[in-house]
């Protein structure tokens, strides 16, 4: 059960001074979010590990999307969870992006297609890491369990050696406590969300609870200050804080002890780290 679950610590992909570069839903700054173009760009500019956000079709298929409804990312309308594969299939993931950013813009992305999980990893295999996010879990029922179906066919989530090329993270601790009890060994981060004034604080309960079922945090990085990210550290706990794009940021980021970072430049934050 939950309660009776122990403290992880699973054997991290990395050592605990690598800075995780993570290309926030593939380098998303230059290509549009979450299509092969976007995550082959992050591979290309070093990131460590794609991030991939997860919705779930009408007919079950994992998808790769932020949003809970295809309107901002495609040509379509209409929430996912109302949408079979198929109708999801036809819609265009890419022109919208060269209409928001022409300084980018690229004909290829034109009539890019909305992948689902599967194909990404098909795509990428082994070869690549993978930081996958379970989005608006409670409208999904059996979404953790379709993902940990889809790592173990996969063999991603096999101890000793590969479990770490896959990072789970969610901001539904329920969600990820689900996932530590389908599989304890892979590593989970919690994702928070500080959005009131002022710098954001974090107890040593809240600490406590989170090192029940995960490794490690990803606060928004605009309310965190160094005592924050030294608390945590302290604890014993990873802490990836996102959405950094601007050099100035990740250098102060890098400075407080941050152990990686979301950026949709993974570029930029080659170069910081590089330097650091
Ligand atoms: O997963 C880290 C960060 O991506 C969380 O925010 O809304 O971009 O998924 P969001
Ligand atoms: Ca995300």
């Amino acid at each position: 059960s939950i309660a009776g679950a122990k403290t992880v610590s699973p054997d991290l992909p990395y050592p605990s001074s690598k800075i995780l570069n993570v290309a926030h839903r593939g380098a998303s700054g230059h290509a549009p979010e979450h299509t092969i173009p976007s995550y082959e760009l992050g591979r290309k500019m070093k990131a460590d590990y794609i991030e991939i956000d997860l919705q779930m079709t009408k007919d079950g298929h994992l998808i790769a999307m932020h949003d809970e409804t295809v309107d901002r990312t495609t040509n379509g309308s209409g929430y996912v969870k109302e949408l079979t594969l198929a109708e999801i299939k036809k819609l265009d993931a890419g022109s919208w992006f060269n209409e928001k950013y022409p300084q980018y813009a690229n004909p290829a992305y034109v009539g890019l297609k909305v992948p689902t999980l599967e194909e990404v990893i098909r795509k990428f295999g082994a070869g690549a890491n993978y930081y996958i996010e379970t989005k608006a879990p409670e409208v999904y029922p059996g979404m953790e369990e379709k993902l940990i179906e889809i790592l173990d066919r996969y063999k991603l989530t096999r101890t000793n050696g590969r479990s770490g090329k896959v990072i789970i993270q969610s901001f539904s601790e329920e969600s990820l406590k689900k996932v530590h009890e389908l599989n304890p060994h892979i590593p989970l981060v919690q994702l928070l969300w500080y959005e009131t004034p002022g710098i954001a604080t974090i107890s040593d309960g809240e600490i406590k609870e989170i090192k029940r079922y995960a490794v490690g945090v990803g606060p928004n990085f605009d309310k965190i200050n160094r005592a924050y990210v030294q608390k945590v550290r302290r604890a014993g706990l990873q802490i990836h804080p996102y959405t950094v794009n601007e050099k100035a940021d990740m250098k102060r980021l890098l400075e407080w002890g941050v152990t990686g970072m979301f950026s949709n430049f993974p570029d930029r934050l080659h170069e910081v780290i590089k330097e650091y």
